[in-house]
């Protein structure tokens, strides 16, 4: 059986363990064996006791742990001698920061390791539930604003009371990814008015969901980049939108920086004057300290006060909130390596497979098609993989709802249609001449009822074609509800004697009843999940 092995961090400061007891419990129910150094889980009050409860084997001291482990699952790149603790050929599942660490990685290299980085597993809807950067940003957001409450000397909601009336806080969240619109969250569920500024235009409908106001520029440049990243914005769009942050500065209370474009250093986008120019009391957290600061003034790792402005500029956010992450760390984690079908499956009864990892001939082979894995996977058996192999994405949808491909189709579905409606006017002259014939031809008492049939058609095709395709669904739903017509011809059918006609006029009434309900039962389902 594969044995997964959880050391105690030894990163000073570091409060996470890759695993709390309850992630130890999924990771037993997929088939690892699991064990456990001793003391790993003191700073998130998870005991020995519990990680044995768990099913967890406890080991006492790291470099057992190590030797013992097919699988090291981990927070923190290894350090210290984490690197020669590792098995020959042992694998690694962690925070690697392949880019930044690259004496790590060769030395991992020489001990023939398997090592993936979680950091580079990619952001696709696929890999949400692995997603270990937006799980650790999404918490790095919130604690934000817990930070600057500790600052702050005021409430971040207004209040008028018979002492006197206080303004709300007025917040500047400044990038708007996950720990941007985490922050925004959190300072509008405290009361504060809340603005934000992204250079990815995606972003405006997020932040005006969550109830802040998205602050724009004039200068026009798209900002998104590849994979859902921002792309480095110019120089122009930097000054307009440093000219924006300081008339900011002047009149909000805090700020929350998290401008970051992946692998390059944190633009500074705040200046001293900036800071200067705001009221004393204010805050100023840069989330991206660890990448240099958004902020001139920012001091990695600390709190600096500079004429009455605290600048927040702590590296370890999430650490600070270590039982939680610790947890979604380690279930992100757990569907990765669930990802990586290593476990020893035991299926109804059958003795286990035997899986080896260490052992060529019994490891299973790892599916390097797999976009996942081939991201996060830095080596294979020493072998050096990363980074993986950048793949051309289709361009994002334009503005205004529809992509090119739609509009490509929707055109040749209707013959190279060329005015507003899509129809051809060709077809159109077609159509008309073949009415018109069969107006000649139809008799008398049928035409009416072909006349409401064209009618319909025309109505129903405009209403259908008009409407967004997301809304194609509560749109089928409502249109079920509303064919009730059948329900007035089955109960013109009930009355009189009973006999076939009846039968089929009623079971045409209840048909057409659970149609009706169905419809709008469904249609309120639909609509619900766009409601707040
Ligand atoms: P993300 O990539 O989802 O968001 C970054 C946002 O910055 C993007 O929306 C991007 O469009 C925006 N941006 C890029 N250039 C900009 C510019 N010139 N002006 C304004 N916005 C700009 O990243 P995520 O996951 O939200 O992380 C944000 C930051 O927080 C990163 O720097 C990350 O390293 C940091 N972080 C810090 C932690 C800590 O403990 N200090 C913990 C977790 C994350």
């Amino acid at each position: 059986m594969v044995t997964i092995g959880i050391p105690r961090e030894i990163h000073p400061g570091e409060k996470r363990v890759a695993a709390t007891p309850q992630n130890v419990l999924k990771l037993k129910k997929l088939g690892f064996e699991v064990a456990v150094e001793s003391g790993a889980g003191a700073s998130i009050n998870a005991s020995d006791a519990q990680y044995k409860e768990a099913g967890a084997g406890v080991v006492k001291d790291a470099a057992s742990l190590w030797a013992t482990s097919d699988v090291v699952m981990k927070v923190r790149p290894p350090e210290g001698n984490e690197t020669d603790l590792i098995r020959d050929g042992g694998w690694l599942v962690g925070f690697m920061w392949p880019g930044q660490n690259r004496d790590i990685v060769d030395k991992l290299a020489k001990k023939n390791a398997t090592v993936f980085a979680m950091d580079s597993v990619p952001r696709i809807t696929r890999a949400q539930k692995m997603d270990t950067l937006s799980a650790m940003a999404n918490i790095a957001g919130y604690r934000a604003i817990i930070e600057a409450a500790q600052h702050f000397p005021r409430f971040f909601t207004g209040q008028i009371t018979a002492a006197g009336k206080i303004d709300p806080a007025k917040v500047l969240v400044i990038g708007a990814g996950v720990a941007g619109l985490s922050a925004i969250g959190a300072a509008k569920s405290l009361g504060a008015i809340v603005r934000a500024f992204d250079p990815r235009s995606a972003t405006k409908d997020q932040v005006a969901s969550m109830g802040a106001e998205f602050l724009e520029l004039d200068v026009k440049e798209e900002g998104e980049g590849k994979g859902g990243y921002a792309k480095q914005m110019s120089d122009d769009f930097l000054k307009a939108e440093m000219a924006l942050f300081a008339a900011q500065a002047m009149q909000v209370d805090i700020i929350v920086t998290t401008a970051l474009i992946p692998g390059k250093p944190a633009p500074k986008l705040i200046t001293q004057g900036m800071v200067e120019s705001m009221k004393p009391g204010s805050v100023i957290v840069d989330l991206a300290s660890e990448q240099g600061g958004n902020c001139a003034l920012t001091q990695p790792g600390t709190v600096v006060h500079h004429k009455g402005v605290s600048i927040v500029g702590y590296t370890d956010f999430p650490s600070r909130m270590a039982s939680m992450s610790s947890q979604l760390y380690g279930a992100c984690v757990t569907a990765f390596l669930e990802e990586l079908r290593i476990a020893t499956p035991v299926s109804k009864g059958d003795a286990p497979e035997p899986v080896a990892l260490l052992e060529p001939a019994k490891a299973p082979d790892l599916d390097l098609e797999n976009e996942v894995i081939r991201g996060a996977i830095v080596l294979d058996r020493g072998k050096m993989l990363w980074p993986a192999p950048v793949k051309e994405l289709p361009p994002p949808p334009e503005p205004g709802g529809h992509s090119k491909e739609p509009i490509a189709v929707a055109k040749a579905a209707a013959h190279g249609a060329d005015d507003g409606n899509g129809l051809n006017p060709i077809v159109l002259v077609v159509l008309g001449a073949v009415l018109i014939l069969l107006g000649f031809v139809v008799p008398d008492s049928k035409l009416s009822h072909f006349t409401v049939f064209m009618l319909a058609v025309f109505v129903g095709f405009q209403v259908v074609w008009n409407v967004k395709p997301a809304l194609h669904t509560p749109l089928m739903s409502v249109t079920n509800a509303i064919s009730g017509i059948i329900l007035v011809g089955g109960m013109l059918q009930l009355s009189g004697t009973l006999n076939v006609t009846t039968i089929l006029g009623a079971i045409a009434v209840l048909i057409a009843t659970i149609n009706i309900a169905g419809g709008f039962l469904v249609t309120n389902r639909m609509l619900a999940m766009f409601r707040k």
